[in-house]
């Protein structure tokens, strides 16, 4: 028994990375799985490894931000598994650079795979719940770009908030039809990370690995919260945002109001402002300038 036995999931980006993982846990989960992935050898070698475990996969390749791709996967999964339960939406591009360098393309790119690629699939999979009357979970791909903000990642940051607002908006419009949506906030080494990882960390973490000692940074490590979510056992849990590495799964809140300053029923003044803004960051922990809100995150690479 798994917990998502006799469930149909749609993995996005499947064919590498986390992606990988997820469609390999929602398999061994009882699910059967429609692989989403851009590299269709990728895509293919995953179906093949669903096979060999005995589940059950079917690949689709394709650009999941392109909208007749996006509908072909539920179509998919409806024609091939008789329906759909849950869609995870992992598929994600870099495109590293600081403001001042950026290309306009490279922008677009980011924000058309991350954005309209988690929007397109999620409303082919919300429309058919509803024609339906069914259930489903989605969960969405965020990241501590987003929620933190990254050097170097302006495209990549506003895109994963957007989506961490996206997950928060479906699953307020979800909510009475008994549709949920959550994201996560994964680190894990794969393709996209490698290059951004510090030598002296990827040795130590060779060497652990060598030694048998857990992997952190294993892709796969971001599956059994993912399966989780795509399951009816997390189905009062929406809206959340989760941040999950190694063996460690977190919450995180939103944006949230501090400090208050308010000027006795009347519309502040422009010169008044100086002399009372300091009041919302005194005992709050909020810096007025620039910080660098990685340092936040509970793990940091080199501690480890
Ligand atoms: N690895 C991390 O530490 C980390 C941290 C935060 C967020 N994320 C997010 O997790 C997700 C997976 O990342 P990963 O590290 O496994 O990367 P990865 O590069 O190993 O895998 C991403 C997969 O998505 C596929 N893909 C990309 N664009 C696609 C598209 N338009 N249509 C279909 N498939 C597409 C790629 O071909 C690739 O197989 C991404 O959304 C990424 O932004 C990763």
């Amino acid at each position: 028994m798994g917990l998502l036995d006799g469930k149909v999931v749609i993995v996005t980006g499947a064919g590498r990375g986390i992606g990988r993982g997820e469609a390999l846990e929602c398999a061994t989960q009882g699910a059967a799985v429609v692989v989403a992935e851009f590299d269709q050898d990728a895509g293919d070698t995953v179906v093949k490894e669903i096979d060999e475990l005995g589940g059950r996969a079917v690949a689709v390749s394709g650009d999941v931000a392109d909208e007749a791709v996006a509908d072909t996967l539920v179509q998919t999964a409806v024609a091939e598994f008789g329906g759909l339960d849950a869609l995870v939406n992992n598929a994600g591009i870099l495109r590293d650079r600081t403001i001042a360098k950026l290309d306009a393309d490279d922008w677009d790119a980011v924000v058309r795979v991350h954005l309209r690629g988690h929007f397109l699939p999620t409303r082919a999979a919300v429309r058919y719940w509803r024609e339906q009357q069914r259930p489903g979970h989605v969960v969405h791909t965020s990241s501590t770009s987003g929620l933190l903000g990254n050097f170097g990642q302006a495209n990549y940051g506003a895109a994963k908030a957007g989506i961490a607002a996206f997950s928060t908006i479906l699953a307020m419009e979800g909510a009475r039809a008994g549709i949920t949506s959550n994201a996560i906030v994964p680190t894990a080494m794969t393709r996209m990370t490698y290059d951004l990882m510090p030598a002296e960390f990827k040795a130590r973490r060779e060497a652990a690995i060598e030694r048998g000692e857990f992997d952190f940074f294993a892709p796969e490590n971001i599956a059994p919260l993912v399966a989780f979510l795509c399951s009816d056992a997390s189905a009062h849990i929406s809206g959340k945002v989760f941040g999950v590495q190694g063996d460690s799964i977190e919450i995180f809140q939103p944006f949230t109001s501090v400090a208050e300053i308010t000027n006795g029923g009347r519309r502040w003044d422009p010169e008044d402002i100086p002399g009372r803004i300091d009041e919302l960051f005194s005992g709050t922990g909020v810096d007025a300038a620039a910080e660098n809100m990685m340092q936040r995150m509970r793990y940091q690479i080199l501690d480890m």
